[in-house]
């Protein structure tokens, strides 16, 4: 098996799976993503195998501790191609493979819901302790919740993912937050994407409240549920 760097990977990869292809699909790393072709496709398929991986390590983490019922549930998605495209074109990126690959973080995405804050923490440990697992960056919104109130901590990691006899190492989102967290979160995000809604004053600063809010409601009853 051959064993391919970490650094530049996929890049190397996609040039193969380049060669994969029949000469008038041959792929080149700087040319505009088309979302129809069949190099397209591949490249998701590494990504569906990144987020296969993450879930594989979280649930041997899950078995592991088990007991302390450090996890609620978890979720993943791949982005959508109209999404990315939307993205690299609201940060004005060119629309090629080369600045998908390299500059949009979150095309795999996994979400682990914890029940309580301390939960989170340990889950980043060992998730940081994780042979399998490659951490890139770290933000922790929970420590520094974001202007509108977010919270939730984040990760950054590269996963290595075989296929066709290469190990490739493929970048992921890993987003872990509290059930309180994500409740907070998935109103907002509907409010913020309702069609032909723009969030009012009035709105964002009830979020930011509620934000608070649930934060000292989650601190109250991890107190009733420790004692
Ligand atoms: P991008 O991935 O380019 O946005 O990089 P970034 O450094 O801005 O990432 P950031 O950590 O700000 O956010 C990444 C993801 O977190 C988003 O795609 C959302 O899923 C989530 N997120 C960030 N801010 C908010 C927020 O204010 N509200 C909600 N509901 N989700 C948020
Ligand atoms: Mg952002």
């Amino acid at each position: 098996m051959q064993i391919i760097k970490r650094k530049g990977v996929i890049k190397t990869e996609i040039n193969q799976l380049g060669r994969l292809e029949d000469q008038n699909h041959k792929l080149n790393i700087s040319n505009k993503i088309n979302v129809k072709s069949d190099v397209f496709g591949k490249l998701m398929n590494f990504y569906a195998l990144a987020i296969k991986k993450v879930e594989e390590e979280i649930n041997n983490i899950n078995q592991e501790y088990h007991e302390y019922h450090l996890i609620d549930h978890v979720k993943s998605r791949i982005k959508s191609p109209k999404s990315m495209l939307q993205k690299m074109e609201h940060k004005n990126y060119e629309l090629t493979y080369q600045n998908l690959i390299e500059r949009i973080n979150d095309v795999a995405g996994i979400r682990i819901i914890c029940p309580f804050k301390n939960n989170v923490y340990v889950i980043k440990s060992l998730l940081e302790q994780n042979s399998q697992i490659h951490v890139l960056n770290i933000k922790d919104y929970i420590a520094h919740p974001k202007k509108s109130g977010y919270t939730s901590l984040h990760m950054i990691v590269e996963v290595p993912v075989t296929i066709e006899n290469n190990i490739v190492f493929v970048k992921a989102e890993i987003q872990i937050r509290t059930i309180a967290m994500d409740f907070w979160a998935e109103l907002e995000h509907d409010i913020r994407y309702k069609p032909q809604n723009k969030v009012t004053k009035y709105q964002s600063k009830e979020l930011i409240k509620c934000a608070k809010m649930l934060n000292k409601i989650e601190d109250r009853m991890v107190k009733i549920y420790y004692n």
